[in-house]
């Protein structure tokens, strides 16, 4: 009994004809003994009606049940005035069965196959994802992310890439996260690691004279998780050689403007809007802002200069910044969300986190009497505050005042969102540049500088003269794309002088020499027979499909994805590796106690 047609596809026209369906049985009703099954495949429903007149139909009654694999063979009727389901495809009709065969019976299923899965527990989902992947929402999300990478993998042939793939057991990469290393047999002692990204293989495709390379890598950080990140994810990685920062931004621009069009049929508008990181941290404390909303913070130290209150004076004559924002209409939080907005600047750094809130015409504040008439209305007036508003302070190094209220911001907007007094429209895709970012971070920790890109970013021109001098000072040719507070892919021109290389490793870096050696020698290597002026860029292709989808988390973008815990549920992953397998590789493991992972 091979299908003749899809769940979806039947129509009124069809009326009369004889047709065979393949599917799940989406739910039973049974009208006084006939059957009235929903039959199920990936495109949508069709009415069935089963007649317990004939009795071959009947005898199978019993494995009829949610879940089951059937296929039926049966006429084409249309339905009864009155009956058609207009929210349908196939509403119009129904396929009257004169045949059937059970092809498989199913359990019972743990939770039900529509949207009210979403309740239920996401372990129970994930350990039954074969299930959880039969809903409606996630076909539809499969889809889209298909034809996301369809685009993706059309525009970039378009612009004359070639599609490279790299090795997955690669070694140790400088990109900061932990790496999950796989121990060599062959190489007793000797570790793969699995790449953070392609970054260094496509360079060196760059020096192999690809000139355009694009792939969809798979990548791999054993960082801790949160619902923007995962252990492996896939990078849409991209390289190219002789170009330029604004040769990036216009092709990329290309490549957002397809996808937008081709995976949701959006226009957006290109080209996007440009912000340095320094702005974006001054003006939003964050370095991928969500430009949908204002909520603007400010530079308030002028007003203070001479403040009775000593927290603010204080943080001014050490160096120190004051930063506020006006959280528009918020007047009204409660004590609890206060508290709550109070722990989040604490969680980050902060002593404390002052407000002042205007209600009923007066300003309610426990630093209210610390400030001068003056100072109220300079308040006033920077900040435009009316009735209804608080604003909120935060005073200390300039970087962490900016990150403190670049939390409260978001947190603030969220109130409003909840009293729907501001509105952060999903459907508004707000694309920014951040550029200008320092090459390079003093590491307090370290005592040293880290690359806050990678090390093989190229300092802007110009700055280079400073490497030696003052590294602060430097700014790398670094770009990220942000999209409505998310930070969508990170890229950067990169150096292609051996000698600039080997000076930012080992001078600036401070990465021993006999270190620099073993890494990336092969590296410097390949630098000195020609390697051509180039830079690249790489999205985060789940994040973009959590967008695409109007997801939350990019577990629900992934097939399998892993939990808080790095397991994947539904084969129980990682799992035990026998001591045949370990002395194999020359291994040992030595487990915390108590601690022991289970089988
Ligand atoms: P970067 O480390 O910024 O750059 O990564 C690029 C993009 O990959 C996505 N991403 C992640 N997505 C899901 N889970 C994760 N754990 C995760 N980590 C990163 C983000 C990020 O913007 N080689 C450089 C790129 C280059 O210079 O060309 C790199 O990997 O969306
Ligand atoms: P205190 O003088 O410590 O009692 O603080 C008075 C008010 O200022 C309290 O509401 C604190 O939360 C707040 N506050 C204290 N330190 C800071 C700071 N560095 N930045 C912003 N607000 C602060």
């Amino acid at each position: 009994m091979k299908r003749t047609h899809h769940c979806s596809q039947i129509r009124k026209s069809d009326t009369g004809s004889t047709v065979t369906l393949n599917g799940w049985v989406d739910s039973v009703r049974d009208h006084g003994g006939i059957l009235f099954v929903d039959l199920r495949d990936r495109e949508g429903l069709t009415q069935i009606v089963l007649d317990p007149a004939n009795k071959e139909l009947e005898a199978q009654f019993g494995s009829i049940k949610p879940e089951s694999v059937i296929a039926v063979t049966g006429k084409v009727e249309e339905r009864f005035g009155g009956t058609s389901n207009d929210k349908l495809a196939t509403g119009e009709i129904e396929v009257h069965a004169t045949e059937l065969k059970v092809l498989n019976v199913s359990k019972t299923p743990p939770f039900p196959m529509d949207d009210s899965a979403d309740r239920v527990s996401e372990d129970l989902r994930m350990t039954h994802r074969y299930l959880d992947l039969r809903r409606a929402t996630n076909t539809k999300m499969l889809r889209m992310r298909h034809a996301t990478t369809r685009a993706i993998r059309n525009y970039m042939d378009g612009e004359a890439f070639i599609e490279v793939e790299t090795p997955m057991l690669f070694k140790s990469t400088p990109e900061g996260a932990r790496e999950f290393l796989v121990p060599s047999r062959m190489n007793p002692g000797a570790f793969y690691a699995l790449p953070q990204s392609p970054q260094q293989y496509k360079q060196m495709l760059m020096v192999g004279g690809v000139e355009r390379y694009y792939q969809l890598a798979r990548c791999f950080r054993d960082e801790d998780l949160r619902a923007d990140r995962q252990p492996e994810f896939t990078q849409v990685d991209i390289e190219l050689s002789f170009i330029d920062r604004e040769d990036m931004y216009e092709l990329i621009e290309g490549l957002m403007k397809r996808v937008w069009k081709d995976v949701i049929n959006v226009d957006i508008k290109a080209p996007f809007l440009r912000m340095s990181y320094y702005d974006a941290m001054n003006r939003f404390g964050v370095d991928k802002p969500d430009m949908r909303f204002g909520l603007e913070l400010q530079d308030c130290g002028e007003i203070f200069t001479n403040s009775e209150f000593k927290v603010f004076k204080g943080t001014l004559d050490s160096g120190g910044a004051i930063k506020a924002f006006n959280a528009k209409g918020l007047a009204d939080l409660t004590q609890g969300e206060l508290r709550g907005l109070e722990d989040s600047a604490k969680a980050l750094g902060a002593k404390g986190l002052a407000f002042i809130k205007s209600v009923d015409g007066e300003w309610k504040s426990p630093i209210l009497k610390f400030f001068s008439e003056e100072e109220k209305a300079a308040i006033k007036e920077q900040l435009k505050v009316e009735d209804g508003d608080i604003v909120f302070f935060a005073a200390t190094e300039w970087e962490r005042a900016c990150t403190i209220l670049g939390r409260v911001r978001l947190e603030a907007a969220q109130l409003l969102v909840k009293r729907e007094k501001l509105v952060i429209d999903p459907n508004d895709y707000k694309f920014l540049w951040v550029i200008e970012f320092p090459l390079m971070l003093f590491d307090e920790d370290e005592g040293r500088y880290v690359s806050s890109h990678h090390p093989f970013t190229a300092p802007v021109e110009e700055d280079i003269e400073f490497l030696d001098s003052d590294p602060k000072k430097v700014r790398g040719q670094h770009y990220d794309l942000v999209l409505n507070g998310v930070e969508l892919g990170g890229g950067s021109i990169r150096i292609h002088q051996p000698a600039l290389q080997k000076k930012v490793f080992e001078e600036v870096l401070k990465i021993p020499a006999d270190v620099v050696e073993s890494r990336f020698g092969y590296m410097l290597k390949a630098f000195e027979y020609g390697a051509p002026p180039h830079g690249g860029i790489a999205f985060g292709l789940d994040r973009m499909v959590t967008i695409l989808t109007q997801r939350t988390s990019i577990r629900d973008v992934i097939a399998f994805p892993k939990n808080q815990k790095g397991q994947e549920m539904m084969t129980a992953s990682p799992g035990i590796a026998t001591d045949k397998q370990l002395r194999d590789l020359h291994i040992k493991a030595v487990l915390p106690k108590k601690e022991e992972p289970k089988a």
